[in-house]
C-alpha cells in the first residue's frame, strides 16, 4: 500500500510517498479501514516537526519516540470505508462510512489503516459527505471539547479569537448552532471562506485594535493559543468565561458521533480550504506547517473517493 512515513522528526521535506506492505487485520479486535481522506492538522505538526517550546519537545519525544516518531506511517485523522473486522468486532461491519482521530499511533496518511473497536471511531450515515466528515474529528471534537451545552445557549455571548483555523472555524459553526450571538476575529484573508457559515462583520486582529470593543461576553474562547486571559479580562461579563485551546482536550466517542450527527442534519458546517492528491502530499504538510491555513486541508487518499 502507499504511504506518508517520516523516519526522523523535521519540515515536510522528511516525509516520504512511498510502497510498504498492507496493514492487516491480525486480532481478533482489529478494524481494517480504506482511508479515503486524511485531514493534515496543527496536531500533525506539533508532533512531526517538534516545533514547540523545549519542555513540550521534552514531552512530544517522550510520548511519541526520542529520536524520531514511533508511529513511522504519519496522519492522525481522516474518514474512510470499512474493508474488514475482527472476529469480536460487533459495532463496526465491512461497508460502514466511519471517521476516525488517531493521535497517538497515526498511520492515516496511508491507503490502508487499522484501529480496533476502542479507537476514537464513529460509524457516518452513507449521506455524509466522507470529506466533511474528515473535518470533525480535529477541529470540532476540540472545540466542543469548550464550546458545549455548558457554555453555550441561546443569545450567549461569545467573543471568539481565530475564529479561521480548523479549531475556530468549528467553534464558529458549534457557536452558530447553539444560537449564540459571536463576535469573530480572524485575518481579513479568511473572511470570504468564512462568510459560508457566518454573515455578520469578522474583526481583523491584524488591521484593528480588537481587544478595544464596549461590549462584554458570557465566553472568550482563544482558538488558537495567542491571547492571554489579562489581554481581555475587560471583555468578560462578571461571571464570563475565559477558554483556551491551550488547555488539554478529551478525545471522546460518543462525542464524535454526537457531533457526526450535528453534521448528518447540516447542523454544523466544516470549512475546507483544499483537497490535494496523494501525491502532493507535501504541499498539504506545508502548508499545515505554516499555521496560517483556512478551517481545514485533506489529502484525498483513494482515487473512487466518496
Ligand atoms: N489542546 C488541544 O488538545 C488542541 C487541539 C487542537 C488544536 N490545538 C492547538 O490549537 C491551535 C489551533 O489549531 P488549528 O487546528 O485551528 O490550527 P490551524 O488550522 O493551523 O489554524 C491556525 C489559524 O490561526 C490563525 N492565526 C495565526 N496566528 C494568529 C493570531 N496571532 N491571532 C489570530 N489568529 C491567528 C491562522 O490564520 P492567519 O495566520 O492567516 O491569521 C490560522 O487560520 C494550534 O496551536 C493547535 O496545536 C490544541
Amino acid at each position: 500500500m502507499k504511504a506518508i512515513i517520516q523516519k526522523r522528526y523535521g519540515d515536510e521535506s522528511t516525509l516520504h510517498l512511498v510502497e510498504i506492505d498492507d496493514v492487516k487485520v491480525v486480532k481478533p479486535d482489529d478494524i481494517l479501514i480504506d482511508v479515503h481522506y486524511c485531514n493534515v492538522t496543527a496536531g500533525d505538526k506539533n508532533i512531526n516537526t517538534l516545533s514547540q517550546p523545549w519542555y513540550l519537545q521534552i514531552l512530544i519525544r517522550l510520548v511519541f519516540g526520542w529520536n524520531k516518531p514511533r508511529a513511522v506511517v504519519r496522519g492522525i485523522c481522516g474518514s474512510g470505508v470499512i474493508a474488514q473486522v475482527g472476529s469480536s468486532v460487533t459495532g463496526y461491519k465491512v461497508g460502514d462510512h466511519v471517521n476516525f482521530i488517531n493521535s497517538m499511533k497515526a498511520g492515516v496518511a496511508a491507503e490502508k489503516l487499522i484501529l480496533n473497536d476502542k479507537s476514537i471511531v464513529s460509524v457516518l450515515n452513507p449521506k455524509v459527505s466522507l470529506q466533511e466528515a474528515a473535518c470533525i474529528p480535529f477541529g470540532f471534537l476540540s472545540a466542543y471539547h469548550f464550546l458545549n451545552e455548558s457554555t453555550l445557549s441561546k443569545s450567549v455571548d461569545v467573543y471568539l479569537y481565530g475564529a479561521s483555523g480548523s479549531v475556530g472555524s468549528a467553534a464558529l459553526s458549534l457557536a452558530h448552532m447553539f444560537e449564540a450571538n459571536v463576535v469573530a476575529v480572524a485575518s481579513a484573508k479568511h473572511h470570504q471562506q468564512l462568510s459560508s457559515i457566518y454573515s455578520q462583520p469578522i474583526l481583523d486582529y491584524q488591521t484593528q485594535d480588537v481587544f478595544n470593543l464596549n461590549q462584554k461576553f458570557d465566553v472568550v474562547f482563544d482558538a488558537v493559543g495567542k491571547i492571554q486571559r489579562k489581554q481581555i479580562t475587560h471583555l468578560l461579563k462578571p461571571n464570563g468565561k475565559f477558554l483556551s485551546i491551550k488547555s488539554v482536550t478529551k478525545e471522546d466517542k460518543q462525542r464524535l458521533a454526537f457531533l457526526n450527527d450535528c453534521l448528518l442534519h447540516k447542523r454544523i458546517q466544516p470549512i475546507i480550504e483544499k483537497v490535494v492528491d496523494l501525491v502532493d502530499y507535501k504541499e498539504a504538510f506545508a502548508h499545515a506547517y505554516r499555521g496560517h491555513k483556512t478551517g481545514n486541508v485533506l489529502i484525498k487518499v483513494k482515487n473512487a473517493s466518496i
